[in-house]
């Protein structure tokens, strides 16, 4: 992607704290990019009161009202083509990206997912990792492919699982962590600092 002022739009199913972390980044000039929409999947999501808070364009697009998932993506495409947007940030975006966005955004798609991939994909990544007693865990941004958290991954950072975490001590801990990872990359991508090779992702770090 060409170095530049990124024009993103946000993808959220829920609570949207990713959001707020990237538009913080914004703000304080971490992150050179500029979050044209949000849009949700959800009509009680969080993610879109935070938007209408913050004063960023926010959209409800219900998949309920269209008869598969190409249907509801052309619509989603249509809206992102309305807004030149450059990358879609999923942000707790709870569905499986389908063909008709992944082809309108070939590696322009990224995602975060709470685990160090390919360990613990789709839900309740931190509950799988505590149940499983791994020592550590910690999340992932990585290009959206067609699986469920396959994509090539960028980076990626580890927590510690303590002895004691419950599976929301953990998820806590990782938060953290996750909004400082997304703006780091967003920020590369905004430097045209990564680059795709098959699955391997290499960062100009010069
Ligand atoms: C985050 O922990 C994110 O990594 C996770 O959902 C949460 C959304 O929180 N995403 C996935 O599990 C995707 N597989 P947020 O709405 O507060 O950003």
């Amino acid at each position: 992607m060409e170095p530049g002022c990124l024009r993103l739009a946000v993808l959220a199913s829920g609570r949207g704290s990713n959001f707020l972390a990237i538009l913080e980044a914004i703000k304080q000039g971490r992150l050179n990019a500029q979050i044209e929409v949000l849009i949700s999947d959800k009509s009680a999501a969080l993610a879109l009161q935070k938007a209408e808070e913050a004063g960023i364009p926010h959209i409800f697009i219900d998949p309920s009202l269209f008869p598969d998932r190409p249907s509801y993506e052309s619509e989603i495409v249509k809206q992102l083509q309305a807004r030149e947007i450059d990358l879609v940030v999923l942000a707790g975006y709870m569905r499986l990206v389908g063909k008709v966005l992944l082809q309108a955004y070939p590696h322009r798609i990224v995602n975060i997912h709470p685990a160090l991939l390919p360990s613990f994909t789709g839900l309740h990544a931190q509950r799988q990792a505590v149940d499983y007693g791994v020592k550590f865990s910690g999340c992932t941004v990585h290009f959206v492919d067609d699986g469920m958290d396959t994509g090539p991954i960028i980076e990626q950072v580890v927590v510690p699982v303590l002895p004691d975490d419950s599976e929301d001590d953990l998820a806590e801990r990782i938060l953290v962590q996750e909004h400082e990872l997304y703006a780091r990359v967003l920020q590369w991508i905004a430097e045209g600092r990564v680059y795709i090779e098959g699955r391997k992702i290499y960062v100009d770090h010069d």
